[in-house]
């Protein structure tokens, strides 16, 4: 049994809640078609800009960082595109006449309120489903003439957030039009409602992380090394899901605004997560560049047979579920003991439990001649430790007490 996955986001019909993130792969029509042709139902365009502005980048822009052979998370330096606003607009144009029930985003940042009103003007013109507006570059968004207080993006300020997302509105007040943010911030809440306040269509997080991906010690040079410098880049995939599904989910309670996430989606249970926490739609930047465009049919099949088997009707219907089991620490259900059980059937004698509750634990682990570890229910906490460091799945698991 499979379930339709149509979807509706800032009153566009997408017909599936996939899509393709900005990134390098959509900066030719080209490409986003190939997207398209694999099952994608929408695509951003890579970010661009006005003609005037010089689009330099360094190469290389990416770094990986790996552990045991597989990448936790890319790193790159890139800039937007150094294709300008009029090749663009001609993307949208070739990309909407040979695709129509597929959506097209146009993603733009300015320096200034002209510039901002341009781009979208021009991008609506061209017939852009949405505009994508990049307020959280963290290679930099700046305003002219303005001083955020962290001197770099605009989505760390409300008060510049809630002015640009008024500009581009007020320019086109007829395309629905939402609002990239950085996680990088103390109160994501004020940023969302900020974007609300100012009657811009939605929100999507994250952008890619603000970081530094390494030092290579052989020539000391920080990475990617080009020609043996680096500057501070994005960090994306896997390893940036927890904070991409803690933004979805703030943004979600503080304000009430569609939402696309994004943020080391790899497969169709990580798609499934970020709609169960308020996302409405998905963008995938990384998992597509490492595995290819082929992934939207398995997330497409998994997602699908998931809400049939759990007997949704739809994605509509799980947008924002779990949302009233996120609660304050305060509200929590204090006070019901918990005891790790450890199946010995399936255990495999590795010991890293055993490790892990003696060094980082509640010593409440011991390790018996057989190489058998037995738990001690006077010691354990219930910290959750242990399931955690297990190799077999099902073999440890926390039992509550009542
Ligand atoms: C090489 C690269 C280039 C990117 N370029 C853009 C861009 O031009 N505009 C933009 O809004 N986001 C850009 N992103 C960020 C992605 O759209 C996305 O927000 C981020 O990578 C997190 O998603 P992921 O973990 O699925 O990659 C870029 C990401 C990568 C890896």
């Amino acid at each position: 049994m499979k379930t339709n996955l149509a979807v509706d986001f800032c009153g566009v019909h997408f017909l599936n809640p996939f899509v393709l993130a900005s990134s390098p792969y959509t900066d030719t029509a080209e490409m986003v078609a190939r997207g398209f042709e694999a099952g994608w139902a929408g695509a951003v365009l890579k970010t661009t800009a006005t003609q005037d502005e010089e689009v330099s980048i360094a190469y290389p822009i990416m770094s990986s960082l790996n552990r045991d052979g597989r990448m936790l998370g890319l790193h790159n330096i890139d800039l937007i595109s150094e294709r300008h606003i009029g090749v663009m607009t001609g993307y949208v144009r070739q990309l909407k006449r040979a695709y129509p029930e597929r959506v097209v985003i146009g993603s733009i940042v300015g320096r200034n309120k002209a510039e901002w009103q341009f781009l979208a003007r021009e991008m609506a013109a061209a017939g852009a489903d949405l505009i994508e507006c990049s307020l959280s570059c963290p290679q930099g968004s700046m305003l002219e003439g303005e001083e955020s207080p962290m001197g770099s993006m605009v989505s760390q300020d409300p008060r510049l957030t809630q002015k640009v997302a008024g500009w581009i509105k007020e320019a086109v007040p007829r395309t629905p039009a939402y609002i990239k943010l950085t996680s990088g911030v103390t109160d994501l809440g004020a940023i969302v409602r900020a974007v609300q306040a100012s009657g811009a269509d939605g929100v999507c997080l994250i952008d890619s992380l603000e970081g530094i991906v390494g030092v290579d010690l052989e020539t000391l040079e920080p990475l990617p090394s080009v020609q043996g410098y680096t500057s501070r880049g994005g960090f994306s995939g896997r390893a940036i899901k927890p904070v991409a599904l803690r933004c979805v989910a703030d943004a979600a309670q503080a304000a009430c605004l569609p939402i696309a996430g994004v943020g080391g989606i790899y497969d169709w249970r990580d798609a499934a997560e970020f709609l169960l926490l308020g996302a409405t739609i998905v963008q995938v930047c990384t998992a597509v560049m490492e595995l290819g465009f082929g992934i939207v049919e398995e997330l497409g099949d998994g997602l699908s047979r998931w809400l049939a088997g759990k007997g949704f009707s739809g994605v509509g219907e799980v947008v924002g579920r779990s949302l009233p089991r996120l609660v304050e620490h305060d509200a929590l259900p204090h006070g019901v003991a918990v005891r790790a059980w450890i199946d010995l059937e399936r255990c495999v004698g590795c010991g890293r439990c055993y490790v892990s509750c003696r060094d980082g634990g509640h010593q409440a682990i011991a390790w018996n001649s057989g190489r058998q570890p037995a738990v001690d229910d006077a010691k354990c906490v219930g910290c959750g430790l242990c399931p955690q460091m297990c190799p077999v799945p099902g073999c440890i698991v926390m039992r509550s007490q009542v």
